[in-house]
């Protein structure tokens, strides 16, 4: 049966009674924040974990950090900028695993001011949605590998803003840019990727589901934004620990009842329903053409 938690347990709680010996989970953005606990606490409960860092410095500084809170930790550092599709190639190329059980889509950022990635695309999109995307689907053969295979996307109750996702306006150029509706878009595309991602290709296997961790968890996704930052600060007595931020994320991972469970969103370690637009099966399949013809199909 179903563990049932209260809506605030930490990721350790969830893994309880979980033993994840012979997993093995990739955890983007695991530098830092609920990437970096979710990651620690996966590897506490026995997996083996690839933590994918922006650079290859911060993913041996989170190795270290990692193996001084739990010794027996079974990790392997991966440098992985998913603001180039040029780096998430060569990180790919260099995986030496040939079966992974769960892939997490943690990395993410909110920006104030319009940037790019390397390709040129709106950065919060380009790393959010675009990043996975290629990362994803250039990991499907080691997806294939492994039996129920879980795609886990951490999006954000900032997917129900903007209503809908404007194609006419995806991404935003410059002109438009505004740093809240980008972050929207980026959680919108979260959620409907994993849908598709399911529709896809759960008959071989792998499924998605998509999350949202908290709200103004103090880590460092507002770093940029000094009055978010002032905001999670004034409000973080009321909310989520980063423990207890990683806690829906690892859930999602590892829970025994989501085995081949695909196209959900959960909240507080239950499943809630996103907005409407993110349930969109037209919307979630032009995405998904769109993103196709952006990346290509990876290496
Ligand atoms: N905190 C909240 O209240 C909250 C609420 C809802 C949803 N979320 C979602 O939770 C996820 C984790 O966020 P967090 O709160 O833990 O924030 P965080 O502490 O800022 O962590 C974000 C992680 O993403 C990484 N990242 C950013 N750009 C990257 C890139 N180009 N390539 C690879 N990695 C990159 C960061 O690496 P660097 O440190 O090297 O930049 C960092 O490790 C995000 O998807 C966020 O949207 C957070």
């Amino acid at each position: 049966m179903a563990k049932r938690f209260g809506s605030r347990p930490t990721a350790d709680e969830v893994l309880e009674d979980i033993d994840l010996s012979g997993k093995t989970i990739l955890v983007t953005g695991s530098g830092a924040g609920i990437g970096r606990e979710a990651a620690r606490a996966l590897a506490a409960a026995g997996a083996h974990v690839i933590l994918g860092c922006r650079t290859e410095s911060s993913a041996e500084a989170t190795v270290r950090a990692i193996e001084a809170a739990c010794p027996c930790a079974s990790l392997t550092p991966m440098a992985l900028d998913l603001a180039s599709f040029a780096s998430i190639r060569r990180a790919v190329a260099a995986l030496s695993v040939s079966r992974l059980d769960v892939l997490i889509c943690n990395a993410g950022l909110h920006t104030p001011e319009f940037q790019t990635t390397e390709d040129g695309i709106e950065l919060t999109v380009g790393v959010c949605h675009f990043g996975h995307f290629l990362l994803t689907l250039s990991l499907l053969e080691r997806l294939r590998a492994a039996a129920n295979a879980r795609v886990v996307m951490v999006s954000s109750e900032s997917h129900r803003f903007p209503r809908e996702l404007r194609f006419d306006r995806f991404p935003l150029d410059e002109k438009r840019y505004q740093g809240l509706v980008a972050y929207g878009q980026a959680k919108l595309c979260n959620v409907l990727f994993a849908n598709e991602l399911t529709r896809r290709y759960a008959s071989e296997g792998i499924t998605a589901n998509s999350l949202h961790p908290g709200s103004m968890i103090g880590t460092s996704i507002f770093r940029s934004s000094p009055a978010g930052k002032a905001l999670a600060i004034a409000l973080s007595p009321f909310t989520k620990t980063i423990a207890q931020g990683a806690a829906t994320t690892v859930y999602c991972a590892a829970a025994p009842e989501l085995a081949g469970v695909g196209g959900r969103y959960f909240s507080d370690c239950k499943e809630k329903r996103p907005s409407a637009f993110a349930r969109d099966e037209a919307a979630a399949k032009k995405l998904w053409e769109m993103s196709e013809a952006l990346v290509g199909r990876g290496p």
